[in-house]
């Protein structure tokens, strides 16, 4: 069996000003030694000084989406370059809420996770259904269309992490049943071995997204094929993000 390492990612969306990096110092003073990997992705404001903040710490950052292109005339967006250039070491793109706000489309995410991988960065790539498509059984018609049109080729498990977050556990406090996450998983797993091969496809870790919090945690990273969490809201505060962290090394074992 292939040892992924697990990892517990936070997502702070438009959240966090200066005040916040407190956050950091409390998350790196409780897990000095964490026996999983752990990710804070704040707003593009803090990257840099976030960086700072965690240095000699386990905790490393990432961004929250960068534009396809290396430099040029594109007034507001970020390069994956800038990322790496700042300190981030990951960028998650394709989360939905950026293909509902940014109509971004699985093509579209995919070049952007080319230029992440080509700048260093490894991309964390979200899929997921909304309610609508679940509730018409097409869940793993949907994800798999997602997970052909966003990987990019050659993606190895050491450049891609794919997130499962269903739209509709996004900030909602509802969870799939754990048989569903499960069937999402796997599915995922082999859905990404056709994209990059049976390898590497056992490398790349896979998170589940959407509303997952200290009280259920346990049961969710108990389930087959979930290498850890993207977290959203838990992941502001550090002893919310801490709990999870916490699930997360008894799963690792
Ligand atoms: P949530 O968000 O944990 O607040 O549901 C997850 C995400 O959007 O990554």
């Amino acid at each position: 069996m292939v040892d992924r390492r697990k990892l517990a990612a936070g997502n702070w969306k438009m959240n966090g000003l200066g005040a916040e990096l407190a956050e950091i110092d409390a998350l790196a003073a409780a897990h000095k030694d964490p026996s999983c990997d752990i990710l804070i992705c704040p707003p593009a404001t803090l990257i840099e000084r976030m960086v700072r903040r965690a240095d000699g710490s386990a905790i490393s950052v990432g961004g929250q989406d960068c534009h396809p292109a290396t430099s040029g005339a594109h007034t507001g967006d970020i390069s994956a370059a800038m990322l790496a250039d700042a300190g981030a070491d990951h960028v998650i793109l394709g989360h939905s809420e950026r293909r509902t706000d940014h109509g971004e489309t699985d093509a579209g995410v995919r070049v952007k996770a080319e230029a992440a991988i080509a700048a260093g960065l490894v991309a964390i790539v979200c899929v997921g259904e909304t309610l609508g498509e679940r509730e018409a059984g097409e869940t793993l018609a949907v994800v798999g269309r997602q997970v052909a049109g966003s990987v990019p080729d050659g993606a190895t498990g050491a450049s891609l992490v794919l997130a499962y977050e269903p739209v509709w556990a996004i900030g909602t406090g509802k969870v799939p049943t754990m048989d569903q996450i499960a069937e999402v998983h796997d599915f995922i797993r082999s859905a990404l071995a056709e994209r990059v091969g049976e390898a590497e496809a056992g490398a790349v870790r896979l998170l589940y997204g959407g509303s997952v919090k200290p009280g259920n945690a346990d049961e969710i990273f108990a389930v087959s094929n979930v290498d850890g969490a993207l977290v959203g809201g838990a992941s502001l505060k550090a002893a919310d993000l801490g709990g999870i962290i916490a699930a997360l090394e008894r799963a690792a074992g």
